[in-house]
Formats: C-alpha cells, sequence, structure tokens
C-alpha cells in the first residue's frame, strides 16, 4: 500500500467520505456494542512514518501500549508529563503556517488497534459504527476494510459497516491525525488536542431518524406535536393520552406545561418500530422573535449565560458524564439561566442534561477560522466556495445530531470565522431543515442578514445601551442595516472571566434588563482550562500556555473562567449569582416594607421560601419566615414587615449597642429540585436598620520621646523613621502608605494596558522617604515622601497618629492614624490601590471581621458581598487564581481582628470603613509567581489597609476601565484604629 497517496484525505477539503447521512442522536434498546475502554495506541510523527498492515485483522499489536478511548492522547500522562506529544495552546494563531489546506509534514498521527466480539444473535446484517468525536480527521477499518473518513471533530460521524462485521471477532483499526484540512475550520481559542475523545460504538440500526416538533401556544396553553421518522414508526406518550399512534400528528393537547429553564417539563414517551423502542423526551416550547424581542413561550426571554468550553483538568476535552453534570449543576446554583456551547456542539449528554434540569442551550457549530484575522481575513475559508461542502457538512451534522432538544433555544454558525457566503448557505440549510430556531453569528463583530439575533463580544455597556434603544451606530449596507435594527441582542461574550474579575457585572446586567432587545449575556467562560501538573517538589499548580514549551502561546488566557479548573467557583461566579439572581428583595425600612420583585421567566415564586434575620454588629437577635404571596413572572409586591420581625427590630433598637444593624431576607427553595436541596439559597437582599454611633473626639495623649522610641498610649514608634514597631505586646512593622498590587490579568492586559504604565511609572518600585517626625503633645506627626527612582513625580504623605488620654475608657489602646495623600508632580496614570499595608509576625492566622463578605470583593464586584461578621484564616482568604495576581481582598470592613499564635490579637477598624486584604506572602512574591505552587508563606502576615482600589474591568477582553471605577491619584485622606487585646 503507498501509505502517503492514501492520505491525501488529510489535506483535502472535503469533509469526509463513506460516512452515512447525518441523523439525530438518540439512544434506544436496539443492540449496542460499546467500544469505549484500551485501545492498542502508537502515535507515529507523522504521514511517513505509519504502520504498514495497521487495518489488517492479523496484524501484531501486542506489543503496541494500551490507551484508553475516549481521551486525548497529549492528556495520556496527566498529572505529571504529557504521554503522547503535548498539548499547545493557542488563542487565535494557527500552531502551523497557514497554507490553506496543507499542514505541517510532521503530523502526528494516532494509530489505534481494537479487537472486539460480536455476540451471538447481534444483527449483523444492519450495523452502524458511531463516532462521537474525533480530533481532526481519522480513518477507519473494519477487518482490513476502509469504511471512509472524516473530519469534523466535535461532531459524530457514522459508517455502515453491514457488509464489514462479521460474527465472532472483529478488529477495527483507526488512524488520527492531528493536523488536517479540518483544523483550518477549528481554530477556537483553547488547547490543540487529539485522538478519539468522544465515545465510539457498533449499534444495530432499527429507527434510522426522527424529528420531533413540539409547539407552544401561549394564548391558548395548548401544545402541538409532530413526529417525523424514517422509517415509519408508532410513537406513545401515555401522559398526554397518545398510544400506539401515527407520529406525524400533528396532536394538538390542551394545558401542556411548557418546557422552560426554570420548569423543565419533559413528557416521556417512546417511538417503536420492528421491537425496537426509542425513548422520547418531548419538551413543548415556542422560540419567537417578535418585534425585535427574543421569546420563549410568549414571553421575553432574557439570558444570563455563560460560555462553555468541554473542560477537564486531567481528560482535557473528554468529559465523564459526572463531569457534564456537575457543571449543570453548578450553573443552576448559581443562577445561570442558558450556555453558549463555545465553540462547537457538546457531548450529547450535556445536552440531555440541560433538557432535564432546565438551560437554555444556543448550541454552536464547529467553526473558528480566526487565525485568518492576521491577514486580514485574506483567503478565509468563510467566503471561500472550494471549502462549501465542509461547512454546510458541519451546519447539517450539528442540527441533525441536536434538534429534537428542547433546549436548545438557537443555532450559532460558528465563532470568529469573519464573514462570507459559506456562511450563509449555512444558514440557509439550517433553516431548510429547522425553521424553528433562530440563528446567530457574530464574526469579526458583524451580524450578516442571515442572522436572527444581533450579537456583539465585548461591547462596552454604553453600547449595549444604545442598542438597547435601538440607537446602534449603522452598518455601511443599508439594507443589512435595517435588517439588524428588528434584531434582539446578546452579548455573545462579555465580562472576560480572566483572573481576578470580571468587575462591572452589575452594570451590565442593569443595562440588559432595561431594554426588551436585550436579551442577555453570555460570559466569557465558564472554566479555566488548566492543565492539572506536578512540580518537582511534588506540589500540584495548573499548567497554562507555554508550559509545555510551545513554539507559539497565548499564556494564561487560557484562564479565563468563572470557575477554576478543578470546578471551584471563583469570586466571579459568586458575583454573577447575586447579580443576576431572578427575584430581587428590597428592604425598606422607613415603611417597614420589603419589595420582592421576580425577574422569572415563567414561575411564580411561590416555590421559594422567604426568611428573615436582624444582626447587630453581627450577631443574631432574631429571625424568622415571611410569607409573601406568589409573585408572577415580571410582577413585583410589597409586603409589610411581619409582627415577629417589627419586634425584633424594635428591640434591638433599644439595646445600645452603637453598632450596626442590618436585616437580611433570604429566598430558597422550600422543596427539593433535581439540581439542588431544599433550602438552597436563590437571592437575598439586606437592609440598614440603625448605622453605628461614630466614635467620639477623646482628650488626646501626648507622644513621648524616649531614648529609644518614641511612644504614644501603648503604641511605639522608631525614633528615625516614625513607624509604628509595637502595639502593647505586639511586634509589627508599621503601615505605610502602599498603592502597589499584584497586577491583575485586567490590569496587564487590554487597550489600556494599565500595568505597563503603572511599571513605566514605577508603581512597583516605589521608595518610602521620611521627611520629619513631629511627636507633640496630641500625638505624632510623620511626614514623607513615596516616589519612584527616575521619577519627577511623587506621593506626599502625613500620618497622624493619636490615641486617647491614658485612664480615659475601656478603648484606651486605641491608637489612630489619619493618613492623607497629596500627589505631587504628574499622575498620568491610576492608582492600583491607594491604603497602608503593614506586617506582623506569623505564617499563617485567624481572621475575623464585620464588613461584607464572606468572599472576596472589589469596588466594581462587590453585590455578592453581604455585611456581616465572618471568620476565616489567612491562608483561605487567599484566591487560587491560576496565574497568581491580586486577590482575597474584603470590602468595607468596619472592624477585624487578626489573631497569630505570635501575640494578641490585633484590632482595626475602619473609619467608617476600610478594605482589608492578609496575606501570608507579600506584594512582589505575588506579582512574580508564574503558578500557585511558587507561593511560600514567608514568615510575615501581610495586611493591606485600603481605603480604595483601582476597579477590575474586564479589560482583559473588553472595554477598559469604566471612569467610575478609575482609581485617579487625587489629595485623599482616610484613618483607621488599631488596638490590641
Ligand atoms: C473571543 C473568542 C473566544 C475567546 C475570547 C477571549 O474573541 O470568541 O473564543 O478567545 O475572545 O478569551
Amino acid at each position: 500500500m503507498n501509505i502517503s497517496e492514501s492520505s491525501a484525505y488529510v489535506e483535502d477539503r472535503s469533509p469526509g467520505s463513506g460516512r452515512l447521512r447525518p441523523r439525530a442522536a438518540f439512544t434506544s434498546d436496539a443492540p449496542v456494542i460499546p467500544l469505549d475502554g484500551a485501545w492498542r495506541f502508537r502515535l507515529a510523527t507523522g504521514l511517513d512514518d505509519l504502520t504498514e498492515g495497521l487495518p489488517e485483522a492479523g496484524f501484531d499489536d501486542a506489543a503496541w501500549e494500551l490507551l484508553e478511548v475516549p481521551s486525548c492522547w497529549q492528556m495520556a500522562g496527566i498529572p505529571g508529563k504529557p504521554g503522547y506529544g503535548a498539548p499547545a495552546y493557542t488563542n487565535t494563531q494557527y500552531p502551523f503556517p497557514v497554507d490553506p489546506p496543507r499542514v505541517p509534514e510532521q503530523n502526528p498521527t494516532g494509530e489505534y488497534r481494537r479487537a472486539f466480539d460480536v455476540p451471538d444473535g447481534f444483527p449483523i446484517e444492519d450495523t452502524v459504527l458511531r463516532f462521537e468525536g474525533v480530533d481532526s480527521c481519522f480513518a477507519v477499518w473494519l477487518n482490513g476494510i476502509r469504511l471512509g473518513d472524516g473530519k469534523g471533530s466535535r461532531l459524530p460521524t457514522e459508517f455502515d459497516i453491514s457488509s464489514a462485521l462479521c460474527p465472532g471477532r472483529n478488529v477495527l483499526a483507526v488512524r488520527v491525525h492531528q493536523w488536517s484540512s479540518g483544523s483550518y475550520l477549528e481554530d477556537q481559542d483553547m488547547w490543540w488536542l487529539s485522538g478519539i475523545f468522544r465515545s465510539v460504538s457498533v449499534i444495530a440500526r432499527g429507527i434510522e431518524d426522527f424529528f420531533v416538533r413540539a409547539d407552544f401556544d401561549h394564548r391558548t396553553g395548548r401544545g402541538t406535536l409532530s413526529v417525523r421518522t424514517t422509517p415509519s414508526a408508532r410513537l406513545s406518550i401515555p401522559e398526554l393520552g397518545l398510544i400506539d399512534a401515527d407520529p406525524a400528528g400533528p396532536y394538538t393537547f390542551e394545558g401542556v406545561t411548557a418546557w422552560s429553564d426554570e420548569e423543565p417539563k419533559l413528557y416521556e414517551g417512546s417511538l417503536t418500530t420492528g421491537g425496537e423502542r426509542v425513548g422520547l423526551r418531548i419538551g413543548f416550547r415556542t422560540v419567537a422573535v417578535v418585534d425585535g424581542v427574543l421569546t420563549a413561550n410568549g414571553r421575553p426571554l432574557t439570558f444570563r449565560g455563560v460560555n462553555r468550553h468541554e473542560w477537564h483538568p486531567l481528560t482535557g476535552r473528554t468529559l465523564t458524564e459526572e463531569t457534564m453534570l456537575a457543571d449543570v449543576l453548578l450553573m443552576k446554583q448559581h443562577n445561570v439561566n442558558a450556555v453558549r456551547t463555545s465553540h462547537y456542539p457538546p457531548d450529547t449528554r450535556f445536552l440531555d442534561l440541560c433538557d432535564t434540569h432546565g438551560l437554555w442551550v444556543l448550541d454552536e457549530c464547529d467553526l473558528e477560522t480566526h487565525g485568518f484575522a492576521y491577514a486580514n481575513w485574506r483567503g478565509n475559508p468563510s467566503d471561500d466556495p472550494a471549502w462549501l461542502p465542509a461547512y454546510l457538512d458541519r451546519a447539517e451534522r450539528m442540527v441533525q445530531r441536536d434538534k429534537n432538544h428542547p433546549c436548545v433555544v438557537a443555532w450559532s454558525l460558528g465563532n470568529e470565522a469573519g464573514t462570507g457566503q459559506n456562511l450563509a448557505a449555512m444558514a440557509a440549510l439550517i433553516r431548510e431543515h429547522d425553521d424553528s430556531r433562530p440563528i446567530h453569528y457574530t464574526g469579526n463583530n458583524e451580524s450578516g442578514s442571515y442572522v436572527d439575533i444581533y450579537g456583539l463580544m465585548y461591547p462596552g455597556i454604553d453600547e449595549v445601551e444604545a442598542i438597547g434603544r435601538g440607537r446602534e451606530q449603522r452598518t455601511t449596507d443599508p439594507a443589512e442595516d435595517e435588517h439588524r435594527r428588528g434584531l434582539p441582542f446578546i452579548a455573545c461574550e462579555y465580562a472576560h472571566a480572566m483572573g481576578n474579575g470580571p468587575g462591572l457585572l452589575a452594570e451590565y446586567q442593569a443595562v440588559f434588563e432595561s431594554h426588551p432587545r436585550l436579551a442577555g449575556g453570555f460570559v466569557w467562560e465558564w472554566i479555566d482550562h488548566g492543565i492539572a501538573q506536578v512540580a518537582e517538589d511534588g506540589s500540584p499548580f495548573y499548567a497554562y500556555g507555554g508550559d509545555f514549551g510551545e513554539e507559539i502561546h497565548d499564556g494564561n488566557f487560557v484562564a479565563d473562567g468563572l470557575v477554576f479548573p478543578d470546578r471551584t467557583p471563583s469570586p466571579g461566579l459568586v458575583e454573577y449569582k447575586k447579580v443576576i439572581e431572578p427575584v430581587r428583595i428590597v428592604i425598606d425600612a422607613s415603611t417597614r416594607r420589603i419589595g420582592i420583585r421576580s425577574l422569572h421567566h415563567s414561575r411564580d415564586t411561590g416555590y421559594l421560601r422567604f426568611s428573615w434575620t436582624v444582626e447587630d454588629d453581627g450577631k443574631p437577635v432574631g429571625s424568622g419566615e415571611l410569607s409573601v404571596p406568589p409573585v408572577a413572572p415580571g410582577n413585583e409586591t410589597l409586603v409589610p414587615w411581619p409582627d415577629d420581625l417589627a419586634a425584633a427590630v424594635d428591640a434591638a433598637a433599644k439595646e445600645a449597642s452603637g453598632c450596626e444593624v442590618w436585616l437580611t431576607l433570604r429566598a430558597a427553595l422550600a422543596e427539593d429540585a433535581s439540581w439542588v436541596d431544599a433550602g438552597h439559597e436563590i437571592g437575598w437582599g439586606q437592609g440598614l436598620l440603625r448605622p453605628s454611633t461614630p466614635p467620639t473626639d477623646f482628650t488626646l495623649a501626648a507622644a513621648l520621646v524616649r531614648e529609644d522610641a518614641i511612644t504614644l498610649g501603648v503604641a511605639r514608634f522608631d525614633r528615625r523613621t516614625g513607624a509604628l514597631t509595637r502595639l502593647g505586646a505586639l511586634d509589627l512593622e508599621g503601615p505605610r502608605l502602599d498603592v502597589w498590587r499584584a497586577p491583575t490579568d485586567n490590569d496587564e492586559l487590554g487597550l489600556a494596558a494599565e500595568a505597563a504604565a503603572w511599571r513605566a511609572a514605577g508603581l512597583d518600585r516605589m521608595h518610602h522617604r521620611t521627611l520629619t517626625v513631629e511627636p507633640g503633645p496630641s500625638g505624632l506627626v510623620v511626614s514623607a515622601r513615596l516616589a519612584a527612582s527616575g521619577s519627577c513625580s511623587g506621593l506626599g504623605i502625613v500620618y497622624r497618629w493619636t490615641t486617647r488620654q491614658a485612664g480615659a475608657g475601656a478603648d484606651a489602646t486605641g491608637l489612630r492614624l489619619q493618613v492623607t495623600v497629596t500627589p505631587e508632580g504628574d499622575w498620568p496614570v491610576p492608582l492600583p490601590r491607594l491604603g497602608v499595608s503593614m506586617s506582623l509576625l506569623g505564617t499563617d492566622a485567624d481572621v475575623e471581621w464585620f464588613g461584607r463578605g464572606p468572599g472576596e470583593a472589589y469596588r466594581d464586584s462587590q453585590a455578592a458581598g453581604r455585611v456581616g461578621r465572618f471568620r476565616s484564616t489567612v491562608v483561605a482568604l487567599q484566591t487560587p487564581y491560576v496565574r497568581p495576581q491580586e486577590n482575597g481582598n474584603r470590602r468595607e470592613v468596619r472592624h477585624a481582628r487578626i489573631t497569630t499564635s505570635h501575640g494578641p490579637s490585633l484590632l482595626i477598624s475602619g473609619l467608617p470603613v476600610i478594605d482589608l486584604t492578609a496575606r501570608p506572602w507579600g506584594t512582589a512574591a505575588l506579582a512574580a509567581a508564574d503558578h500557585h505552587n511558587q507561593l511560600r508563606p514567608d514568615g510575615r502576615i501581610r495586611l493591606h489597609l485600603d481605603s480604595e482600589h483601582h476597579g477590575l474591568g474586564t479589560a482583559s477582553c473588553g472595554p477598559p476601565q469604566s471612569p467610575q471605577h478609575v482609581l485617579v491619584a487625587a489629595p485623599a485622606t482616610f484613618a483607621v484604629e488599631f488596638a490590641v487585646d
């Protein structure tokens, strides 16, 4: 056999040969031989290294290694060293010369062999071999007979094996090429991984295909059902009284429950023919664009969505059903109602789970040609007729596979594939097959006249607002412009969740909710694609681009999810959950009423239980239930405080604690749902019932100059530098002005590239110089200056230390610090933070605080922080972003207690509030680390007390920081009080 000739299909633009027509994915009771498990495997270096005789049944593969199928071969040795080849990450660039349809000579090729037995009685005369997903191109032989070849990695391929299959032992051989012409259509922002990465099976063919159409008329409550089948079959849906009926119908049913994300009602039934039974799950629902508004079942639909890649840190794009379920449950538990399957159709079991638990799915085709952007889209396959069959093939395989899922609300042609006639042709083909769902596509931020949803990625808030008002910028083509003006809008990607962030979720959500044309958006993205690794010293970490020696790569841009690689929710997801909560609770203390607004799509709030808690200084002083009449979707109600709540509030008011009293109201599930247990909180609101009494002025103590120090009350200061060294029995390194933070990904990347400007201004290497130390009768005044070498600008500082005269009350140890900062010279850059930092001896400490919590929060990402009393440890306060960076801030802390094992507790009070970050390492170490395992406690606990931070934003991919969250260098004063206990 001439191997190179037989491999011509690799670079051929054709989507494949010898394949069966695409059809719906389904399971039935027809016999199946699952072929998942251990296969014989060899990785050839290229097409000149292929194994002669691989397809032959008699070929001796006993010496070959075993590889699990499904899997991505580069992930075989993970964690640790990759087994075969290595993962490689690029965002938009092709990792090979762009010379379509040619691919590198060094084209790693996985050679797979698998022997299997056909059991007695298996109907071999009518059988199909089904591959759910093979990356990127493959050829298949059964018992030496070539069945065909295929491309389109994230789509199924089937071959008729009726004439090749034999009773007893059979041998399947598959050659999988890492690169192929198909790779040009699969330039998604993710790791390049290869292999038979989804399941393989031999299926006895019975029912070939069927298409369920189940519409819902919201005016009448009527459901209409019709099922097209090949060959003919009988339909039963006992719950609807349909038994052994002709599937074609159409049948109408009065008063059906419509399917929606909130009530994913599925009517179970079956299709039967010739002894085969296919289970059906019918969801009635109608999606339509009405007057430019996206609707489902007659009501406006607003996506609170996420973009989901398939990812697992150990297995790459091969997921178990448990992992898929984990994603669905986590999404549901965080109030997410929609998923864009960026940027390819997912494993079909994921769609089954979305049907079951209720998530709207924007099903996206396996298509991206982003790398052509570097040539200004010259030669883009999307506009080249030679690629048309490959485009149509992908569209058809997606629609045929997924058409029967009620969760699929719209089709997406793909992602970032520029523009062109092939995309228009895909849309036309999809409409021919299925006219019941709208079509979305946005490439290069342009939408063609062939789409039904206007989508943009990373629009600014103002731009979304303008679109909501119908005042978007005109396009060059008037016809296209008019078409677009009539479309609903989605931000198909926004709020880039890379590293610490995204900020601005609340601001975006407010705009989405204020214009019916805006159908919401999908945060980029669900999960960090970190790869589990173990360092030489045994410490675990997550790898990102560049960690496998890639020639070109895009670093940690692959770690931009709302959940960490191990699926722990990041603070960004917790924030998102709060911002998109479907029930909004507003407490009006003046009228003693609670406002409840429902943003539900179809369900009233009757499934929720409302409860209240009153806390004085974060300590509960009363709690109870609140009965709320069910609020219909889109409605709101005002509920007066019940008597027990009013009584608890009155009682708290009488307590002269001088502390803040807060009322918190929670809405939680009254009963178990499929996706979470009863008691799960979906929304909450808080109201301040009584502010704290401001600290009174006191008679000031004098600072005393001793031989070796200056003392002020129980505080000691260095005579020369004026730095605080000791408070009572606690040694510390005194608070000093600090404006530097370890840049976040949003600081580093993006058009404004703030971190670069900060470094250029020297903010990472500021020198502190004491100018004067002036002890006096009312305290100590230290003046200083913070500035960088080479810089003519600086920050003038006055530290004013005061304390109460001894014997003047219980808080006699209270030491107040007022810091006044005056920028000198030019300050063209914002400040990363404005506060003081200090340190204590210790590797960990207990931290208790009253302020926002329990999680991390920043000025533009603090909705999820409720005011209360929280406890943690310094180590636990760290957020392990895949690339280390600023993290862990606790916002608006009124008071905190830090307890190390090296002395008394340090008490800190904001005057009135302060942001608190505590770390077991310093900012420089944090900023220098590439991976989390490089950070080790260094023996000192660093405390940052900030009056403000620069916002987080979402600039790593998106608009620059909103002006209201920019920390401008301007004259400022803030104050904090210390004590020891
Ligand atoms: C978009 C793209 C995504 C991802 C994102 C940045 O342009 O569609 O796949 O790359 O940018 O993370």
